[in-house]
């Protein structure tokens, strides 16, 4: 099957996205819910309120889990829970929750696998500048130190960041998330904070017992449109797939970092600290063309040749083992985690009550097969999550994308699991049969 012994199938979700249940037990707010409070930011003014209210039914949601056979649950951890503010004391009903949600994970055999940044930052650190200070590493540090002071006896992996350089470029140089932002390349500063309290946040973890660490990245395969375009792929490959592996991995910025100001010549040790895995986010390649105008050295350009989910990306399992291959050609790599991998399709409940997702399952057939074939060249993969579990907060598209393996009915809060969902857990448990024959 070209999978390894102890292989971890997974489903995958984040704080702001499902968790709902925005003002209680003490939370602050998050850029999020500031974001989607103003008018005009999210599609139809969505907001995470009320999400799926998983900070109240997280037992059923994790009933689904067990029904799916699944070894290993991706969640976040909301800062502003913990840290109301964003420094000082600990909300312990805020860690309580996470403390629950640990405890009814283990007792159904499944991993909890905890990301401590998924994109909620706590409005008051924004309103002192972001990620744009350097003070907020240092505070995202002291925040991971807390929730592994409660949890690191129970949580089986640890994930620093979530795809940093969608904050980088969505949250502060494009504007289209949360802070919503538009300093185009002078949101720079930006990647480097968020690798640093990645780094310091590793060092607090580990002085807190914490087990299996690291971060998930962000990757899409730059295609240049023409031969021509080639300089501009190389650049938005620079931006997107090195900027945040290369220090981590190499300890050192590729040369688009220039000779930044605010990287003083001690952080790249911290950034560079040992890491025990690399999340791996797929979802679909980039195409570039060469600019013709704006700050940018590239422009992104549609890829038409392709079938496409619903958020109009374009299917290309190829692109996901040429991903695996390139990020294992480049680097020493630790143990590989596919941390997400999913799409959207407009699913309906049909009249016979079910969900036909079959486009889900043939994505997911396709992209782990090609992981599979990935792990037959010796690539060192252990685990792969489905993102997601439940239809969410899909950011700046609300409530209108859906990826979920099950089906929610935002009126009712009504779980129904989709196709996908039988089919995953039957991929699941075979897999598992052909472990134990051999
Ligand atoms: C990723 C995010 C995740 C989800 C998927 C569709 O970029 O990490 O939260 O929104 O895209």
């Amino acid at each position: 099957m070209g999978l390894p012994e102890g292989f971890r199938w997974g489903v995958a979700t984040a704080a702001y996205q499902v968790e709902g249940a925005a003002d209680e037990d003490g939370r602050g707010p998050s850029t999020w819910d500031t974001f989607s409070r103003t008018p005009g930011r999210v599609r139809d003014g969505h907001t995470g309120d009320v999400a799926c209210d998983h900070y109240h039914r997280w037992p059923e949601d994790v009933a689904l889990m067990a029904g799916l056979g699944v070894d290993s649950y991706r969640f976040s951890i909301a800062w502003p829970r913990v840290q109301p503010s964003g420094s000082g004391p600990v909300n312990t009903r805020g860690l309580d929750f996470y403390d629950r949600l640990v405890d009814g994970l283990l007792a159904e055999g499944i991993a909890p696998a905890a990301t401590l940044y998924h994109w909620d930052l706590p409005q008051p650190l924004e309103d002192a500048g972001g990620w744009m200070e350097r003070d907020t590493a240092y505070r995202f540090a002291e925040f991971s130190y807390l929730a592994a002071e409660r949890l690191a006896d129970r949580v089986e992996m640890w994930i620093t960041l979530n795809e940093p350089v969608v904050v980088m470029a969505y949250g502060y140089a494009f504007g289209v998330y949360a802070p919503g932002r538009t300093l185009m390349l002078d949101a720079l500063p930006t990647a480097h904070h968020q690798l640093l309290g990645h780094g310091l946040a590793v060092h607090a973890l580990r002085s807190r017992n914490a087990r299996t660490i690291g971060l998930t990245n962000h990757y899409s395969p730059a295609w240049a449109a023409t031969p021509g375009d080639q300089p501009a792929a190389d650049a938005f490959d620079a931006f997107m797939n090195r900027l945040f592996t290369d220090p981590v991995l190499l300890g050192r910025y590729p040369a688009i970092m220039g000779d930044a100001p605010f990287v003083r010549p001690e952080d790249l040790a911290v950034i560079g600290a040992p890491i025990d895995f690399l999340g791996v986010n797929y979802y679909q390649p980039t195409r570039l063309t060469t600019p013709s105008e704006g700050p940018l050295p590239f422009d992104i350009t549609d890829i038409t040749e392709y079938p496409t989910t619903g958020m109009g990306w374009p299917i290309v399992p190829d692109a996901f083992l040429s991903l695996l291959r390139t990020l294992d050609s480049r680097y020493d790599l630790p143990p590989l985690y596919i941390t997400e991998n999913g799409c959207s399709f407009p699913d309906e409940i049909g009249p016979d009550g079910a969900v036909d997702d079959s486009s889900r399952i043939d994505f997911l057939d396709a992209h782990i097969k090609a992981m599979r074939t990935a792990t037959e060249e010796g690539i060192d993969i252990r685990g792969y999550y489905a993102w997601s579990l439940l239809d969410n907060f899909e950011w700046a598209e609300g409530y209108h994308p859906r990826f979920g393996l099950v089906h929610v009915d935002y009126e009712t809060q009504k779980r129904t699991p989709k196709k996908s969902y039988t089919w995953y857990r039957d991929l699941i448990a075979s897999t598992r049969e052909h472990a134990k024959s051999h």
